[in-house]
């Protein structure tokens, strides 16, 4: 049994997570931001921890995660926000959670990056929020491959809410298309319950190959 820290608790994936890895008998908790997404963990039975990634202190961030076995960064400025919030968010709260884990002596880290994270725009325009965004993913990601910390980055294509096919196209450089959630949740259930996937960043989509097969051979 696992002790799983999910950043970004209230997510859509994140609650496909946290409910996925609680049926297969680990511990979830969710760091969230709003009381009132409490309700919504608990009903998958993952736990509720209050913390605000933008505003928590490093001692308060390293303190929510310490003892768990691994931690997901499944958190995200939200496709309706502006650059901003992709420094904040899908930049910054990432590599505090980097930080947080060199203090908490949690070695294990999943990240939910983005396909075309390995070959952002060189120079972002603050008002093309799409290029922004894929920077601060590659800056995040970066960050967190050179943390020797043991990490997975996982970069999905364009996300659905489609029922999940369990069968996936993965690899290093994958073409582009859609993924439902829960798919990724399952990958992203392997990544972090599993040793296999640790030194590794790859894309993933739709495809034809099952879940677990896709990633023996990676
Ligand atoms: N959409 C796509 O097609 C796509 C493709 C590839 C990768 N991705 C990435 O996949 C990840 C998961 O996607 P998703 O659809 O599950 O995202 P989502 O539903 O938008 O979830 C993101 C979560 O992050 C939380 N969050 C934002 N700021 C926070 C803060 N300061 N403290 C704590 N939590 C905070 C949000 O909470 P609130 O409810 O409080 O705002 C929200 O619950 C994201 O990182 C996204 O960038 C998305």
């Amino acid at each position: 049994m696992m002790h799983v820290v999910i950043a970004g608790g209230h997510g859509q994936v994140a609650l496909l997570l946290g409910e996925l890895l609680v049926e297969r008998g680990h511990r979830v908790t969710g760091l969230i931001r709003s009381q009132d997404q409490t309700a919504d963990l608990e009903r998958v039975g993952v736990e509720a921890m209050l913390v605000d990634l933008e505003s928590v202190s490093p001692a308060d961030l390293a303190g929510a995660i310490e003892g768990a076995d691994g931690v997901v960064f499944a958190a995200g400025g939200g496709p309706g926000s502006g650059a901003a919030r992709k420094e904040t968010v899908d930049y910054e709260a990432a590599i505090a959670l980097v930080n947080a884990c060199g203090t908490a002596g949690v070695d294990r880290y999943v990240m939910i990056s983005a396909m075309g994270a390995a070959n952002p725009p060189d120079h972002a325009d603050p008002d093309d929020v799409y290029a922004v965004y894929l920077r601060a993913k590659a800056g995040a990601d970066d960050a967190l491959m050179t943390s020797g910390l043991d990490w997975t980055v996982v970069r999905p294509g364009r996300l659905t809410n489609e029922p999940g096919t369990g069968k996936i196209t993965l690899g290093p450089s994958v073409e582009g298309g859609d993924i439902p959630r829960s798919d990724v949740a399952e990958v992203l259930v392997v990544c972090v319950t599993e040793r296999s996937t640790v030194g590794e960043v790859f894309e993933v989509v739709s495809g034809d190959v099952p879940i677990l097969e896709a990633i023996a051979a990676l």
